[in-house]
């Protein structure tokens, strides 16, 4: 067992399947800069056979980002991982994460599949998902409701292909904590070649448990990738929140002992874009990245915060990415606090010329403005989007 906690980020593959999350090729790929900035370990960055443009995002995607491993969705069948590996082709390391449900809820009413065809079906996708990548996911659709004597079957079968990662997704956001983290324990005891696997948690938010059960996996279960979204984006109450398993994990490093890749001072800046290009705010009290997550009201508290800010703060503000002192931006704000908040939206104007026009338009605005938004700003980094500016800085 490594003591590594990978981190997977599925904001531009679950996360869209949220109502109203569609997103361009264009802002799939700044949310995937910024999540390759902020140092996931996987970013899955679409479903390749689900259409032509997330096929098209997927490979725009695959042919920029280097650091982290890109990977695509694909149903257990061949067209699916045919096409995941032609949209990842252009990435320097890249994953084809194949599924196929398992509970015989799914294969009997959705599949109509009997469980051997099911079992079979899952080892020829890993088998040809192998032929592309060393690298291959196999996921257990409505794995928590999944019977555990068949479950064991067709995981072992799935390594024994070459699966090097097996994910038991809580589809249905259904599984407790405790049970959650049973399932996932007694998995790796059960399966003769669990070892040569890294067990994976995926978990729906349907009961407001799913950093919850994620975190149980972990540390009761021996899970060692969590599959996450900024802001807990994802299809219904959404997926495990990124920034809410990182911090757990790095601010409790004393009773988790992992270590996390993840720069956390880019997760403010992460999610603001991902609310800006989703149009899905985030309420005030969001733990790690709400408005008021690091603000204290009550004279008791700032009191004390003043004299002794452990006496209220668990975490820096600073560490996920809040600057220190909270800058208000008007006329009288010099460039350097200008290109600060810019940088903290994850808006970097990298050519000097550029960034003096966008300070020039944002003093005219500050002039008409008491204060500056950063709704405002974003506009009107825009704008320098519309007056030809080289939208890849973004
Ligand atoms: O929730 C789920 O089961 C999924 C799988 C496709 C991983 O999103
Ligand atoms: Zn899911």
């Amino acid at each position: 067992m490594t003591d590594k906690l990978i981190i997977f980020d599925t904001t531009l593959r679950d996360g869209e399947q949220s109502p109203g999350a569609s997103m361009t090729r264009e802002e799939k790929l700044r949310i995937a800069r910024q999540l390759e900035r902020m140092r996931v370990d996987v970013i899955e960055a679409g479903f390749a056979a689900s259409s032509e443009g997330d096929f098209e995002a997927i490979r725009a995607i695959a042919g920029e980002v280097r650091e982290s491993i890109v990977c695509s969705l694909a149903r257990a069948g061949e067209r699916d991982i045919l096409r995941a590996a032609e949209a990842l082709r252009p990435a320097s390391r890249f994953r084809i994460h194949t599924f196929i449900a398992t509970s015989a809820l799914h294969m009997e009413k959705k599949l109509r599949m009997s469980p051997d065809q099911v079992y079979e079906q899952a080892r020829r996708a890993v088998r040809l998902a192998r032929s592309f990548t060393d690298d291959v996911e196999f996921s257990a659709e409505d794995g928590s409701r999944s019977g555990l004597d068949f479950l064991c079957r067709v995981l072992e079968g799935v390594i024994d292909e070459g699966a090097t990662t097996i994910n038991v997704p809580d589809t249905v956001g259904y599984a407790i904590p405790d049970g959650y983290a049973e399932l996932i324990r007694s998995l790796r005891e059960r399966i003769p070649n669990s070892d040569k696997a890294v067990f994976s948690v995926h978990c729906h938010d349907d009961l407001g448990l799913a950093v919850a059960n994620s975190l149980a996996a972990v540390k009761l279960g021996g899970a060692r990738q969590i599959e996450c979204a900024i802001n807990g984006l994802g299809e219904r109450a959404g997926n495990t929140a990124l920034e809410e398993v990182v911090m757990a994990v790095k601010t409790r490093r004393d009773f988790f002992g992992l270590d996390v890749n993840v720069d956390t001072t880019q997760i403010v800046a992460a999610s603001k874009l991902v609310s800006e290009i989703t149009g899905f705010a985030v309420q005030p009290n969001k733990a790690v990245v709400g408005a008021n997550a690091f603000a204290h009201a009550s004279g008791i508290h700032q009191d004390g915060v003043l004299k002794a800010r452990d006496t209220y703060e668990i975490m820096r503000a600073e560490d996920v990415g809040w600057s220190a002192n909270k800058i208000v931006l008007g006329k009288l704000s010099g460039r350097n606090a200008f290109k600060q908040r810019l940088r903290e939206l994850a808006i970097m104007i990298d050519d000097e010329a550029e960034l003096n026009a966008a300070f020039v338009r944002f003093k005219a605005l500050a002039d008409r403005e008491a204060i500056v938004s950063d709704e405002a700003l974003i506009a009107l980094a825009k704008e320098s989007e519309g007056m030809g500016t080289n939208h890849s800085h973004f």
